[in-house]
């Protein structure tokens, strides 16, 4: 996809459609349309008032130009209501907008971003968003599919006042690298776990780093087991795949900062001998959402280059039933002395993040931020959409929460207490990987995370077991996989680490 910013009068548009958005608020059509309008004699007022179009969230007006004007069609999409207008809800309109051309089969169309110019937020951020929306509204996993659509968006065109037109650029640029790296997770994640398995994970991190020139060790089962990481080989150990442990390293030149990401790489998560029940066990290829978040945030920076220094680490493996599977009421070493007895063989995800903790914190990073599909109780806690945010570091955490916040990629803060830590003490380890109860599992499962976290360094553990897929879809995701929380990281690791 070709894309390109622009600010001519809508009218000397080269493209097959144009798309300008209209608010409930407002009464009449920018100055642009209505010059639109006059050249049309009249027809896009004419069917709005047919169509009694108000610029209702989502609705649209498609107006046909019969030969009058350049474009084929003059598009309206209902933008609701001025005071809803956040980035969010733009890159929904960019979503909506290519939903309308794709109806067409129009490969070549134009955004009216300065249409969005009235809303609080800034004509570049406009057009970024609006880019992002399409890329990620644009995404289809269908590789597997002997009937593909061939449907392909050519030419993107986004409108921005002349002044913003510079700013503008950049900010699709950014843009088009954060979705086209969210989809690049997308399609890690929806991949089954028959194709990727911890060797194969470990493969396209070898890739990835060949592609843009970082560093990557890759340990296998024995190097494992030398470095001391035993809770992540019980883990590992029913299944016929064997783990990989990734650490993938972005280096620039001069380094203001050095962020450890580790991501959960669960290829598949049976349960293990604590075997889950059939429906339960669906979706469970997306229990390496975190570590495919991390290789799709490796490629965004890898092309935007910032100027920390970012480690990768994934302890990937498959959590299977078998007769060397490790067993409830283990008694397990991890990397960092800390034992651990084992109440649940589905609680394994804490167990590979415990030892890749440890490792990340003897890299002595500035920061470490997890991301792990961890827990059905933070969906239930949240809901399907929203990821649960804890760490050691309050400064750090209202970081990430701020940014998510203009991400859209929803973050709520989950409280640690001392009444829960006393919920992980195991009777013959230091510590459970199970809570004594259901209640604040999703909470329970973060404190056990901080055992093998340095205090030191300041960490942050984002549960994404909801928002990582949906079965769904929803707004600017298609069913499945999300990519979920790639852009928010990225412009974390760009804006908050000067
Ligand atoms: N991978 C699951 C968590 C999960 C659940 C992710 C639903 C996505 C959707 C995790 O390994 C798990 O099984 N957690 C258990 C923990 C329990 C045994 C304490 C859970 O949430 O039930
Ligand atoms: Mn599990
Ligand atoms: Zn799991």
């Amino acid at each position: 996809m070709n894309i390109k910013v622009t600010s001519g009068h809508l009218k000397n548009a080269r493209v097959k459609a144009v798309i300008s958005y209209y608010f409930k608020e407002d009464r009449k059509f920018s100055k642009e349309l209505e010059d639109l309008d006059r050249i049309l004699d009249g027809i896009i007022s004419e069917l709005k008032k047919e169509q009694k179009f108000d610029g209702s969230d989502g609705k649209i007006l498609l107006v046909p130009t019969l030969g009058k004007a350049k474009m084929d069609y003059v598009i309206v999409v209902g933008a609701g209501s001025k005071r809803k207008a956040d980035l969010d809800k733009v890159r929904r309109l960019g979503n909506i907008s290519a939903k309308a051309a794709k109806n067409l089969k129009i490969d070549k169309f134009l955004l009216d971003g300065e249409s969005l110019s009235s809303t609080k937020e800034n004509e570049d951020s406009i057009a970024q968003a609006l880019v992002e929306g399409v890329i990620l509204g644009s995404y289809r996993f269908d590789k597997y599919l002997s009937k593909k659509d061939d449907y392909k968006i050519k030419e993107l065109q986004i409108r921005v006042k002349r002044k913003y037109k510079n700013k503008a650029e950049e900010s699709v640029k950014i843009g088009k690298i954060l979705a086209e790296s969210q989809n690049f997770t997308r399609d890690l994640v929806n991949e089954p776990g028959n194709v990727i398995t911890p060797v194969k994970l470990a493969e396209i991190a070898e890739q990835l780093a060949k592609e843009y020139g970082f560093e990557v060790k890759i340990y296998d089962e024995e190097e494992i087991e030398k470095m001391g990481m035993n809770a992540y080989l019980a883990v590992a150990r029913g299944s016929a795949n064997p783990p990989r442990f990734i650490h993938i390293i972005y280096k620039p030149e001069k380094p203001k900062k050095k962020i450890a990401l580790i991501g959960k790489g669960l290829t598949f998560d049976s349960g293990g001998l604590n075997i889950k029940p059939g429906d339960y066990m669906r979706w469970m290829k997306a229990d390496k959402s975190g570590a495919c978040a991390v290789l799709g945030i490796f490629k965004a920076i890898g092309q935007l280059k910032p100027d920390i220094e970012v480690h990768g680490i994934i302890a990937a493996a498959e959590n299977m039933p078998e007769g060397k599977s490790y067993r409830p009421d283990d008694i397990i070493k991890a990397k960092n002395g800390v034992t651990i007895e084992i109440g649940n063989t589905d609680a394994e995800g804490r167990l590979t993040l415990a030892d890749a903790l440890s490792y990340a914190s003897e890299l002595k990073p500035d920061a470490i931020i997890d991301m792990a599909t961890l827990t059905g109780a933070c969906v239930v806690a949240l809901g399907e959409y929203t990821a649960g945010v804890m760490g050691n570091n309050q400064r750090l955490i209202d970081q990430i929460l701020d940014v998510s916040k203009k991400t859209g990629e929803w973050m709520w803060p989950l409280p640690f207490n001392d009444m829960l830590r006393e919920h992980i003490k195991a009777p013959h380890a230091d510590v459970y990987n199970i809570g004594t109860t259901r209640y604040g599992g999703a909470i329970t499962a973060g404190l056990f995370l901080e055992k093998f976290v340095d205090k030191k360094i300041p960490w942050v553990h984002i549960d994404i077991a909801g928002p990582a897929h949906n079965t769904k879809g929803w707004y600017y995701h298609p069913k499945g996989a999300t990519g979920f929380p790639v852009r928010t990281i990225t412009t974390f690791l760009i804006e908050n680490t000067k």
